[in-house]
C-alpha cells in the first residue's frame, strides 16, 4: 500500500516517520522546499522528543517530494495532514484542505482513498467528497475521516501506541482500506460515519479544555477559600469517574490545538443556531487565566515602570519551542506596555522569541542570569530544569525575591525560611496541623 502524505507539519511528519517506522511506504509531500530539503537530508523542521531518532532510522525508506505529480499519481491512499487556522471569527479555514483537493484530483488520475487527518469541521469531509465527484469521475475518490490524537512532546508516544483510532467512513469497504493502514497497532478502533468521527476530535480536545478551564477556577477559588487545590485535584482524580488527568492548574491552555479547537466547535454550534454555553465558559475561563500572572504582579507593584522581572518558561508547555497561543506572550506585553523589564529563559523558545517578538525582552543563557538583580520571577512554563531548580538560590540571586509559579513547580513548603515571597497556583500554607498524606491501604 503506497501512502503519500500531504502536509510536513506536526502531525503529517510525525504519523509519516512512525507508520514508515511500522514498515509502511511513505511519500510526504510539502509545497515548502526549505523544509523538503531540510527532511531529505535527515534534519527533522520541528522540536520533538525522538523525532530525530526516528528521521535518521527512516533513512532511505521515506521518500520528501515537493512535486505533486510523484507524490500523488501512483498512491493508494492520500492522507491530508494540512493546516486549518482558525479565522478571525473562530471557524476553521479550510482553504489548504481544498488546494490539496485541487493536486490531488490533477495529478491522482486512477483514485484512491483519501484520509482527513487535519482537525476540520463536522461535516468537511461529506464537501471534500462531493469536490471529487463533482470535479473528477464520481465514486473515483473516497474520502475517510481519520483524526489524530498526537501530543506535542509526546508525539511518537502517542502514535505508535494510540488509546485508540477513529475510522470514520462512508461504507465498510473504505474503513476496513484505511484500517489496514494500522495492521499491527495493538489499540482500540472505533470505525464510525465521517461525521461522528470529526466530532469525536472536537469533542475530546474541548473536553479536556473544560476539564483545564474548570480545574483553574476551582484552583481560583481555593486561593481565596483557603484549599490547596493540588490535593483538590487528586482527590477528585483518583475517582475513576473522573481521572488524574488535565486536572493540573496552571497559567491556563495554549498550543496550536485547544485554543483554536475550542473556537471552532463554538462557531460551528453557532452556525447552526445552538450555544455551546460549556465551551463558551471554557474559552472565556481561558482567556482570564491567560493573564493571571499579570494581575497577581500587579498586586505586588502597583507600578511596575523599570521593574526587573524574571520569566522562567516561554514555551505553552514543555517539551516544545512552540510559542503559539502561549500564556507567556500575552503577560510579557502587558509586562512591557507597562514599562517592566523583562528578561526571559526558556531552553527550547528562546531563540523563536527573539524573532517573533524583537526587543521585548532580554533573552538570558542560563537561569541564574535571568534571576540575578531581578525584582520579581513568574514562572510560566514547568520546564524539568525549573523544576529542579534550588529554591534557595531565588533569594541569593533576586533583589527582591518574589516568585510566583504559575505552574506549582515547588511545594508550598519548600521556600520555607528562605526569605523568598512565594505565591502559586490554588495553594497556600495552609492553616492546619494535619500534613496532607496519601495513605494507600495494605
Ligand atoms: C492537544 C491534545 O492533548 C492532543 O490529544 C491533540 O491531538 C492535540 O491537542 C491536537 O489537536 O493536535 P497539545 O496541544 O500538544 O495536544 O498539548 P497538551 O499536552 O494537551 O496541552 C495543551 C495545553 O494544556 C498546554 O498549554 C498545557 O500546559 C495545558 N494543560 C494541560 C494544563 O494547563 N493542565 C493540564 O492538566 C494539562
Amino acid at each position: 500500500m503506497r501512502i503519500t502524505i500531504a502536509g510536513a507539519g506536526y502531525v503529517g511528519l510525525i504519523t509519516g516517520v512512525c507508520l514508515s517506522h511500522r514498515g509502511r511506504d511513505i511519500t510526504l509531500i510539502d509545497p515548502d522546499a526549505s523544509k523538503i530539503a531540510l527532511l531529505r537530508e535527515g534534519h527533522a523542521p520541528i522540536f520533538e522528543n525522538g523525532l530525530p531518532k526516528l528521521l535518521e532510522e527512516c533513512g532511505e525508506k521515506m521518500s520528501f517530494t515537493t512535486d505533486p505529480q510523484k507524490a500523488y499519481a501512483r498512491a493508494d491512499v492520500i492522507v491530508f495532514a494540512v493546516p486549518t487556522p482558525d479565522r478571525r471569527d473562530g471557524s476553521a479555514n479550510l482553504a489548504y484542505l481544498f488546494e490539496a483537493c485541487a493536486q490531488v484530483a490533477s495529478f491522482c488520475e486512477k483514485g484512491c482513498f483519501v484520509v482527513v487527518k487535519s482537525t476540520v469541521p463536522v461535516g468537511t469531509c461529506d464537501k471534500v467528497e462531493r469536490y471529487f465527484d463533482s470535479n473528477t469521475r464520481p465514486g473515483l475518490f473516497r474520502v475517510v475521516s481519520n483524526p489524530e490524537f498526537l501530543a506535542q512532546g509526546t508525539a511518537i508516544e502517542d502514535t505508535l501506541r494510540p488509546a485508540r483510532i477513529v475510522i470514520g467512513a462512508g461504507d465498510d469497504n473504505a474503513a476496513q482500506s484505511v484500517r489496514e493502514i494500522y495492521d499491527g497497532f495493538d489499540s482500540t478502533f472505533v470505525i464510525t460515519d465521517r461525521r461522528t468521527a470529526e466530532m469525536i476530535k472536537y469533542a475530546s480536545n474541548d473536553f479536556l479544555a473544560l476539564k483545564i478551564s474548570y480545574i483553574n477556577e476551582i484552583a481560583n477559588l481555593c486561593e481565596i477559600v483557603g484549599a490547596d487545590s493540588e490535593t483538590v485535584s487528586l482527590g477528585m482524580g483518583l475517582d475513576p469517574r473522573i481521572g488524574l488527568r488535565y486536572l493540573r492548574p496552571g497559567t491556563g491552555y495554549g498550543g496550536s490545538c485547544f485554543p483554536k479547537d475550542t473556537k471552532a466547535l463554538h462557531w460551528l454550534a453557532r452556525y447552526h443556531d445552538y450555544e455551546l454555553k460549556t465551551i463558551k465558559a471554557t474559552i472565556e475561563v481561558n482567556e482570564t487565566q491567560k493573564i493571571r500572572l499579570f494581575k497577581k504582579a500587579k498586586k505586588y507593584y502597583k507600578d511596575l515602570q523599570g521593574v526587573i522581572v524574571a520569566v522562567l518558561g516561554l514555551a505553552f508547555k514543555p517539551g516544545t519551542d512552540d510559542l503559539r497561543e502561549a500564556p507567556s506572550v500575552d503577560v510579557i506585553q502587558l509586562l512591557a506596555e507597562e514599562g517592566a523589564v523583562v528578561r526571559t529563559w526558556d531552553p527550547a523558545a528562546a531563540a523563536r522569541f527573539a524573532q517573533q517578538y524583537p526587543d521585548l525582552v532580554l533573552a538570558c543563557p542560563t537561569v541564574e542570569e535571568t534571576l540575578g538583580g531581578a525584582d520579581l520571577c513568574l514562572i510560566m512554563t514547568e520546564w524539568d530544569e525549573i523544576i529542579s531548580y534550588d529554591p534557595n538560590d531565588f533569594a541569593r540571586l533576586m533583589h527582591t525575591p518574589i516568585v510566583i509559579d504559575g505552574r506549582n513547580c515547588y511545594t508550598p513548603g519548600a521556600f520555607t525560611g528562605s526569605g523568598v515571597l512565594y505565591d502559586s497556583v490554588g495553594r497556600q500554607v495552609v492553616n492546619s496541623e494535619v500534613m496532607t498524606r496519601i495513605e494507600a491501604c495494605s
